[in-house]
């Protein structure tokens, strides 16, 4: 039995980001400890019931499921129905869930979990990075306490994917993700026991593109009828008409399971160690990460930046996980 790395989702479930949550639930060297949910590709009330309906489909309904920030710290929400569907999920319909969200809000399940398995738990996020700011403000010494964190989030050298700077994660709630990076830059600096975040953002999520061909090698491995399959297909079915309005391609850009991969097998990425931070003010430039590759600002780097990563092991590790959750799942009451 491999070690398995215990995390937390947060999640804006959404379709990339339920294939994040198939992702973690086939992976045996993960421990899915919690997801928390924030508003972004929709309403936070409507990732949450997702996330649920999504783990309980894998058969993880036993997975605690909690609420989290359904609006931004200091600016009005904005969702993305035309990227993933007006319930966020694309085509794709499923049981409403039958289990109940945790008592406990996202922030609130964030500190105490950390607090309760000091430097053991890494925290993925891979939506609007409001929870944890949240979090760090109820908790400071989150960085040391967490084992470890990750986000999809970010275009460190790419082009933006919501303007020409900036990518959807950050863009939601600048100020968020601002306050995230400084408080690991400010830890790192003066705990070496606190690991800079690992930060995958466009350029390399954007090579990670899931394909019509990919969704066949599913098929063929656990049938077309298979609940998980039927449920890909679907979600991926929008996805891909999206992208081929926008992007001129017919497949889909699986952002967030990639920032899982990547952080259960760090040899998925070649990361870079750079100091990054984020506009917060610029009229045409907020939300932009702005990362400091020459060193001119004399700011010690605070995140590990993947600049490279190894998309075809990724989607072939993507389709045999989530295959093997979708195989084991035959046949097995919803
Ligand atoms: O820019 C891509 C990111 O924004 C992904 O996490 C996607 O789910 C959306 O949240
Ligand atoms: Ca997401």
């Amino acid at each position: 039995m491999p070690q398995r790395t215990p995390i937390i989702l947060d999640v804006d479930t959404g379709i990339d980001d339920s294939l994040a949550l198939l992702y973690a639930a086939g992976s045996e060297d993960a421990e899915l400890v919690a997801a928390t949910c924030v508003f972004g590709n929709t309403e936070a009330a409507t990732a949450a019931r997702n996330t649920q309906m999504i783990l309980e489909l894998a058969g993880r309904g036993d997975v605690e499921v909690a609420l989290g920030c359904e609006q931004l710290l200091h600016r009005p929400l904005r969702t993305a129905p035309e990227t993933h569907g007006p319930l966020g999920l694309g085509h794709a319909e499923l049981p409403a869930p039958r289990g109940s969200l945790s008592p406990r809000s996202g922030p609130d399940l964030i500190v105490a979990e950390a607090r309760s398995r000091p430097g053991e738990i890494t925290l993925i996020t891979l939506g609007p990075l409001t929870n944890l700011a949240v979090a760090l403000e109820r908790e400071p010494d989150l960085p040391r306490l967490l084992g470890g964190y990750a986000l999809m989030g970010g275009a460190y050298r790419a082009s933006g994917n919501t303007t020409p700077t900036t990518e959807w994660n950050i863009h939601c709630d600048p100020d968020a993700a601002r306050a995230v990076f400084r408080a690991w830059g400010a830890a790192a600096a003066t705990n070496p026991a606190v690991s800079r975040p690992l930060a995958l953002g466009l350029d390399v999520t954007e090579q990670g593109i899931f394909l019509p061909s990919h969704l066949e090698r599913l098929t063929v491995r656990a049938g077309a009828a298979n609940p998980i399959v039927r449920y890909m297909t679907d979600a991926l079915r929008f996805y891909m008409e999206f992208h081929e309005r926008y992007d001129g391609f017919y497949g889909a850009f699986v952002h967030d399971p990639m920032a899982v991969a990547a952080t259960l097998d760090r040899t998925l990425v070649r990361t870079e160690a750079v100091h990054v931070d984020v506009e917060t003010s610029g009229d045409l430039t907020a939300g932009m990460t702005v990362a400091d590759w020459r060193h001119l600002t004399g700011q010690a780097p605070n995140l590990d930046v993947a600049v490279e990563a190894d998309a075809s092991t990724f989607l072939d590790r993507l389709i045999d996980r989530i295959g093997g959750l979708a195989v084991a799942r035959s046949g097995m009451a919803l």
